[in-house]
């Protein structure tokens, strides 16, 4: 084999051994924002919503995690982790918003990343109650 020729086949090889790497980096670099324009409504009353009845109360609908934070406030933010997409949840106990897979936290109330390898908070909506029925939207 001709040094052209060796020289060729190798290089060959190198960027057939790249290309693995780079859909794992543009895997790695990909985006968890959450739903975008969001707009649904949750009728208060309707049973498979009876977890915001009650304050500390959270549940997940059309990608967003609502939670009861008083009486009259509710928070929303995205319930895919900015990290690697996993589905976040509410924590009572601590009052942070949880990731199962890597332990990172939020803070319910703005998104904001408090620990752990998220590299960006949840994107957070706006949750409004008028009567039993909670409006979320964008
Ligand atoms: S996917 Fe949530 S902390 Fe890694």
């Amino acid at each position: 084999m001709e040094r052209k020729e060796f020289l060729k086949k190798t290089f060959a090889m190198c960027g057939l051994a790249l290309i693995p790497t780079g859909i794992i980096e543009s895997c790695s670099k990909q985006s968890f924002a959450g739903p975008s324009n969001v707009n649904f409504t949750l009728d208060l009353t309707n049973s498979a919503n009876v977890a915001l009845k009650t304050v500390g109360g959270a549940l997940q609908s059309n990608g967003v995690l609502i939670i009861r934070a008083s009486a009259a406030t509710f928070d929303a933010l995205s319930a895919t982790c900015t990290h690697a997409g996993c589905t976040v949840g509410y924590d009572s106990r601590s009052s942070t918003v949880v990731c199962p897979c890597h332990g990172g936290t939020y803070n319910p109330a703005t998104g904001a990343v408090i620990s752990g390898p998220p590299p960006s908070g949840l994107t957070k909506y706006t949750a409004t109650l008028s009567g039993n029925i909670l409006t979320v939207t964008s």
